[in-house]
C-alpha cells in the first residue's frame, strides 16, 4: 500500500464508516489538528519519558480535517531473554469533538491490518491505566509483568504506564516472562 492511499477496508469495518488513509507523514501540526496544541495531550508527561516517533501513519479525515491517527513502528524486544520483534502502536488520537464514535477502533483496525503483513506476531502499546478497558474492548491484553525500556543516556527504566499486546496472527500467544524493549518506547 503506498502512502496517502486509502488503507484496505478492515474486515470489521462497518458499512458507511469513514475511510482510513495511509498518511505519508505525520507532523506535530497534524497532531495539533487532532488534539489541539495543549501541553500534554496524551496525559503522559508525568512519566517523564522520551518517546520514538512512529514510522507508518494511518489517519481519518472528516470534511478535510484530520480527526484520528494511529502510528506503527517495528521494534526489537526480548521476552525472558528471547529476542523477537513486535509492531509498536502509538500516537493513537481522536479529536475531542468526534470521540465515542468508533474512530479509534477504525484507525487501529487499519493499522493492525497493515501490521499483520509485516512479520511480527504481536502488536504492543503503552497506555495510561484508565485506557486499559478501552483497549481490552478492542482485543488487547494487559501484561502483568515489568517492562523495561531504554531512555537517553544508556538508561534502562521500568515503564510506568501499562503495556498491552494483541496477537497479529491466530496462532500467536504472548509468552510469559520479563519484557525488555531494546529501544526507546514508541
Ligand atoms: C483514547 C481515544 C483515542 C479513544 O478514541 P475514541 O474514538 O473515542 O474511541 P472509540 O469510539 O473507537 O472507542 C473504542 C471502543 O472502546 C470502548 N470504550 C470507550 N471507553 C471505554 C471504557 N472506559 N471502558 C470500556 N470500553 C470503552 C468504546 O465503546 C468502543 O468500543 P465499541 O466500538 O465496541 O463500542 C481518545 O479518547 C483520545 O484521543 N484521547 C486522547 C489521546 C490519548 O490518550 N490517546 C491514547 C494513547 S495510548
Amino acid at each position: 500500500m503506498s502512502a496517502n492511499q486509502p488503507a484496505t477496508p478492515s474486515a470489521n469495518e462497518p458499512p458507511g464508516a469513514p475511510a482510513v488513509t495511509r498518511l505519508s507523514r505525520y507532523t506535530t501540526t497534524d497532531q495539533d489538528e487532532i488534539l489541539g496544541s495543549g501541553e500534554d495531550p496524551f496525559g503522559v508527561a508525568e512519566a517523564g519519558l522520551t518517546w520514538l516517533p512512529k514510522e507508518e501513519h494511518f489517519g481519518v479525515r472528516l470534511d478535510g480535517r484530520l480527526v484520528a491517527h494511529a502510528g506503527l513502528l517495528r521494534l526489537s524486544v526480548a521476552v525472558e531473554g528471547e529476542k523477537t520483534e513486535v509492531m509498536g502502536v502509538g500516537g493513537v488520537a481522536v479529536a475531542p469533538g468526534v470521540r465515542g464514535r468508533g474512530l479509534a477502533r477504525l484507525v487501529l483496525a487499519a493499522a493492525l491490518d497493515h501490521a499483520r503483513t509485516q512479520g511480527p506476531r504481536h502488536a504492543l502499546l503503552f497506555c495510561r491505566p484508565p485506557l486499559v478497558p478501552l483497549y481490552q474492548r478492542l482485543g488487547w491484553h494487559p501484561l502483568d509483568t515489568d517492562v523495561l525500556v531504554e531512555q537517553p543516556g544508556s538508561r534502562v527504566v521500568t515503564m510506568p504506564l501499562r503495556t498491552m499486546v494483541t496477537p497479529l496472527h491466530d496462532d500467536a500467544h504472548w509468552p510469559p516472562g520479563r519484557v525488555r524493549l531494546h529501544s526507546l518506547p514508541m
